[in-house]
């Protein structure tokens, strides 16, 4: 709860939408995911934490695009209200396209029942990844909100063979007793032959 606490008094201080700001920021502390100038795409953005930090970090010359079901409004991002299973999302999503970066923080509604938040988490973090195949540039990068079961295993192993580096990564500010973990992916490999 104390921890709760901190990072709740500290986004207020900040500016930022959501304590989830803090975990995206120790993220990049971390693996370097951010850069000025990249082009980022943020999936399920609201109320908009992470679409602020990344934009503070990618501007002047990059450029936040973001999606949810429910809509925000933060000025200098684009958003997008569609839900990322929607069949047009990449259709919709192509102008905008390539990016250097794809961030998913989707969830679920809670259930409270673990195995069921698991598999939902899992479906959506795989839609995710399924939408950054198609709009990362070579060499991009791909960060992923999932909680923790035995359906991670495959996500992982899929993962690992489009990108250089994988990596589970719990940031500090992410509640000790929640099961949510990040994937981490980095350097995405282009399918197409040299
Ligand atoms: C934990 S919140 C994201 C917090 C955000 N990263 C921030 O820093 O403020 C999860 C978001 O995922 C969104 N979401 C869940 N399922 C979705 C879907 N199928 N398509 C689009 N967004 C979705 C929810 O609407 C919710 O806003």
């Amino acid at each position: 709860m104390k921890n709760r606490d901190h990072y709740y008094w500290e986004a207020k201080r900040y500016g930022y939408r959501s304590r989830a700001s803090f975990k995206l920021l120790q993220i990049n502390e971390r693996f370097y995911i951010l850069k000025r100038g990249y082009n980022v795409l943020d999936l399920g953005a609201s109320p908009g934490g992470w679409s602020q930090v990344a934009l503070e970090l990618v501007t002047p010359g990059g450029k936040v695009v973001a999606v949810d079901i429910k809509p925000i409004k933060i000025r200098g991002v684009i958003f997008i209200k569609k839900n990322v299973f929607d069949e047009d999302i990449i259709e919709k999503l192509k102008p905008h396209a390539p990016f250097n970066v794809v961030l998913s923080d989707m969830s679920p509604n809670i259930s409270g029942v673990s195995s069921w938040d698991h598999a939902r988490s899992i479906e959506l973090a795989e839609r995710a990844f399924q939408i950054a195949s198609s709009v990362l540039l070579e060499g991009g990068h791909f960060v992923a909100k999932i909680f923790r079961g035995d359906m991670e295993r495959d996500l992982i192993r899929k993962c690992k063979r489009r990108f250089e580096l994988v990596k589970l990564h719990k940031p500090k500010a992410s509640l000790p007793h929640s099961s949510e973990i990040y994937l981490i992916c980095k350097r995405f490999k282009s399918l197409r032959i040299p």
